[in-house]
């Protein structure tokens, strides 16, 4: 029988691109974060990158292993060091709070170095809101490229840094941009988000406690989010944006309400949907059988389905992916193959 050719490459096959440096040094500043975690996780295994150097806080002097991740990275995290980083790594992704993500970012930049950031230091490009939401970023640094991989490759091969978007705008805008684009969106849009409790980082707080959130699910956020300014800003227009924390250690479900024009049905929306996402390895539409987190629980991938009812003019879209990973250190790691012109699925799949 003919073996059927795979559409995924083999990892071996899917190395740097011809005449590209054999690996390109990356480091990761963060990594005792749960994104910064994922990061070295990934680009331990990673075949066209060597991970240079693991850097926490500086808060302990000590170098320290990550036990989750012994004999996949046998390093040790070494205090932050920028000058260090500057001089050893072409590539730095940074998995920090946004303040120290902006004093860090741009320095690196200026020296040359190419930045991927998880934070929301470098995503608003207003003056007036950055000041509002990320009052540390003053001035965005030249090269800066909002980052959603699937909308915005041809701008992220070149950046000089690439600033990721947020785990629940990630999950909005790959459903909404396309079909907004289409014209199909009439009238006002709800998103109505649940997260597991690890996109709010690994220092618990009153509202993270284990206790806290055992057995319950609470709104938090509504009108005072900061991602509804990043929604808002790659919409241009209004959202509301409704976040809710649920019993889960990771994952993001958002139920996204719209209106569309009359006479609008289901093939309308997942044509415009297939049209943009022909081509996008990460992205999976399940149509009318609606996605759950356990589907994309530690993947890359962010699932898509919807529901129209055509006589009143209403969609529904459920959006699926995973806040560690597709929305934060996974996205990063598809950014840094699209800077290195390598496959993006390298090391992700
Ligand atoms: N969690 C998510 O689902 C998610 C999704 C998308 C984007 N993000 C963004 O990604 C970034 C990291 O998130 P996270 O959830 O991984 O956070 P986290 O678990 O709290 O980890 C933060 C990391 O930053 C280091 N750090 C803390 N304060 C620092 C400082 N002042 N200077 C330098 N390093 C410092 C910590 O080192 P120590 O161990 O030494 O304290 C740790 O390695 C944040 O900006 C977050 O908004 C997170």
């Amino acid at each position: 029988m003919t073996k059927m050719a795979s559409p995924v490459p083999a990892a071996a096959e899917r190395g740097p691109a011809a005449g590209s440096p054999a690996r390109a040094r990356v480091a990761v500043a963060g990594a005792t974060g749960y994104a910064g975690q994922e990061l070295v996780r990934l680009l331990a295994r990673h075949p066209g990158v060597t991970l240079t150097d693991a850097m926490s806080s500086g808060a302990s002097s000590a170098p320290r292993p990550l036990p989750a991740l012994k004999r996949i990275w046998d390093g040790a995290v070494i205090p932050l060091d920028v000058d260090r980083l500057a001089r050893t790594a072409d590539v730095v992704m940074l998995a920090l709070p946004e303040a120290a993500a902006a004093e860090v970012g741009t320095p690196l930049v200026d020296r040359g170095v190419r930045v991927i950031d998880l934070s929301g230091a470098f995503r608003i490009r207003s003056d007036a809101d950055r000041e509002r939401w990320y009052p540390a970023t003053r001035t965005l640094p030249a090269g800066v490229v909002y980052a959603l991989p699937e909308r915005h490759a041809d701008a992220i091969r070149t950046a000089r840094l690439a600033s990721c978007p947020g785990c629940y705008p990630t999950a909005a805008l790959l459903a909404l941009e396309p079909l907004a684009a289409a014209g199909l969106l009439t009238g006002s849009i709800v998103i109505d988000a649940k997260s597991g409790i690890s996109g709010a980082g690994k220092t618990p707080s009153d509202r993270t406690h284990f206790c806290e959130n055992h057995g319950s699910v609470a709104a938090y956020g509504i009108f005072s989010h900061r991602h509804t300014a990043e929604i808002e800003q790659e919409l241009a227009g209004p959202v509301t944006f409704v976040p809710h924390l649920v019993p889960l250690d990771r994952g993001i479900l958002e139920t996204i309400y719209v209106s569309v024009r009359p006479g609008v049905t289901e093939a309308h929306v997942g044509g415009a949907l297939q049209e943009a996402y022909a081509s996008a390895p990460f992205v999976r539409l399940t149509g009318t059988d609606l996605p759950e987190i356990k589907h994309v629980a530690y993947t890359n991938f962010c699932d898509i389905g919807w529901r129209v009812d055509p006589e009143r003019g209403r969609l529904v879209l459920v959006v699926v992916l995973d806040n560690l990973l597709k929305g934060a250190a996974g996205q990063g790691v598809q950014n840094l193959n699209i800077m290195l012109g390598i496959d993006e699925r390298t090391g992700l799949l």
